[in-house]
This record gives structure tokens, C-alpha cells and sequence, in this order.
């Protein structure tokens, strides 16, 4: 996988980086998963879009930050993805965390962004109680290691028809998350934590949207989804039957499918050089 060494650190990024297209996108992953949890995206689109899927600090290939941080900083991290890529403009998706990093992404580099796709995510801050329970959590994956909190999330990430008849699925989550240290999941729940509220943004969102979320989605329910996406002008909301929150990995020809209507139809990031320049 490639990297690049970002200036805050500094500290090693990797990224997927599929496909050949001019038109770039960009997928966050969801916590506390790694880029891998794009594999069906990367693979059903790379024919015609240059798809690129970043590994967050402490994630997958990436290295561990050894100071807490922000999402407003994940975000930073991205944008100088981009720059140092020279790439311009980009359709910057993301899946829950991701989508909280995207929200960042467009507050701070809103120029950078040629379309977003919101997959089971929420525009919301934390409540208190939801923020006490992650101080929570980050003291038991301190205390107890990873293992304990994998075991808390299960549960709530996937479809009750996804567990029975998808054992794939929850291996392959299992997998990602193991492969995370303590302090990465601590940091990355911290962030959240203090993450801001990107609902006062939602007007200003001026690029095509696709919002995505499973009807099965017990943490941002399919519902509440629909309401937030009407606050963005012109924004498409599309929901996956029987996914729950892992939409994309646990219905992956449902979401190619809305994904790449959506790019065909509405997203053109465009514009010089373009991958097969700089290789
Ligand atoms: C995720 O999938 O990224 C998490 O559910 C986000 C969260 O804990 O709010």
C-alpha cells in the first residue's frame, strides 16, 4: 500500500489508491475499521473512477498518533493526502466516523470537494450521555484491551440477517478491529467525543450528496437520516434494505449500485493532472 508522511507528526498514512479516472473518490472509513472495509467499493468502481481509501491514524497501515487529536485533524490529514497526490477536487464519502471526518473535510476544504456521500452517519454531536460512554469505552480498550470492546460493538454493527447469513461479514469487522491497538481505538473515541456539530453546516452543502443508510441501522437509524438529509439542498437519500450500520460491506451490490448511479449521474471532480498523468 502507499504512503505518505504528513507534516503533523510526523506520522505514516496509507491509502488504498485504485483505478485511473480523472474524476476522484475518496472513502473514510467507520471506527474502528481500516480502509479495507471499502474492498467491494474500490473493486466495482476503479473501471472508471480513481478511488482512493485512506487508512486514519493508528488504523490499518497507518501509523499511531502518539498525541490525541481531533477529527477536524483526520480531516487535515486527508486534505494533504489530496495536495500532496495533486489532486484538486474530489467526492470525499465516508461511513459513520468517516462521514463525521467528511463534515470536517467540508468545513475546512469545502473547495477541495466535488460531491459527498454520507453512509450511516450523523450530523449531531454527541449527547453527554453518549460522550460519557465513549470516556467509558476508552478507559476499558485502556484497561482490558481490544477484545473487550470488540464484543460491546458486534452487537450493535450488523443486521440480525446479516449476522446469520453473513458470517464473512463479521469475520472480516473482527479482523479489522483486532488489528487496532488500545491507544488507536482510545484516541479515535476521544475524538469523536469532542467532535463538532456539523448540522449548522448542512445549508451551506453546495455539492451533489448522496445520503446512504441501512433500514436495519440501529445507531443512525434509517429515519433520522432521512430528516438530517433534507436540510442539504437537493441531496438524494437512499436507504439499503436489510443492511445495518456496515451498509456497504453488508449489502455490497445495493450500495455499488446507488454509488455509482450517483457519481455516473451527478459527479464530475474533473480537471488536470489526472492519475495516468503522474504515472
Ligand atoms: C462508526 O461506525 O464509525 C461508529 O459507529 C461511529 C460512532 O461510534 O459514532
Amino acid at each position: 500500500m502507499p504512503r505518505l508522511t504528513i507534516d503533523d507528526g510526523p506520522l505514516e498514512i496509507s491509502f488504498r489508491d485504485v483505478g485511473s479516472g480523472r474524476d476522484v473518490v475518496i472513502l473514510l472509513h467507520g471506527f474502528p475499521f481500516t480502509s479495507e472495509m471499502w474492498s467491494p467499493q474500490l473493486d466495482a468502481l476503479a473501471d472508471r473512477y480513481r478511488v482512493i481509501a485512506p487508512d486514519f491514524r493508528g488504523f490499518g497501515g497507518s501509523q499511531t498518533s502518539p498525541r490525541r487529536y481531533t477529527l477536524a485533524r483526520l480531516a487535515d490529514d486527508i486534505s494533504e493526502l489530496l495536495a500532496s497526490l495533486r489532486i484538486e477536487r474530489a467526492v470525499i464519502g465516508g461511513l459513520s466516523m468517516g462521514g463525521y471526518v467528511a463534515f470536517e473535510f467540508y468545513r475546512r476544504h469545502a473547495r477541495q470537494v466535488g460531491g459527498l456521500v454520507l453512509a450511516d452517519t450523523r450530523p449531531d454531536p454527541d449527547s453527554a450521555e453518549a460522550r460519557a460512554n465513549r470516556h467509558r469505552m476508552a478507559a476499558l480498550v485502556r484497561g482490558e484491551g481490544v477484545t473487550a470492546v470488540v464484543e460491546q460493538l458486534i452487537p450493535k454493527l450488523l443486521s440480525a440477517d446479516t449476522r446469520s447469513r453473513r458470517p464473512d461479514v463479521e469475520r472480516r469487522l473482527r479482523a479489522m478491529m483486532e488489528s487496532a491497538t488500545p491507544s488507536a481505538i482510545a484516541h479515535a473515541l476521544e475524538a469523536m467525543a469532542s467532535r463538532g456539530d456539523a448540522r449548522p453546516l448542512l445549508a451551506s452543502v453546495s455539492v451533489p450528496t448522496l445520503v446512504v443508510a441501512g433500514t436495519e441501522d440501529q445507531l443512525t437509524t434509517a429515519a433520522e437520516s432521512r430528516a438530517w438529509s433534507r436540510a442539504i439542498a437537493g441531496a438524494a437519500f437512499e436507504q439499503i434494505e436489510g443492511a445495518g450500520h456496515v451498509s456497504n460491506l453488508e449489502r455490497p451490490q445495493a450500495f455499488n449500485a446507488l454509488l455509482r448511479a450517483f457519481l455516473d449521474a451527478r459527479v464530475t471532480t474533473g480537471g488536470p493532472p489526472s492519475h495516468d498523468d503522474e504515472r
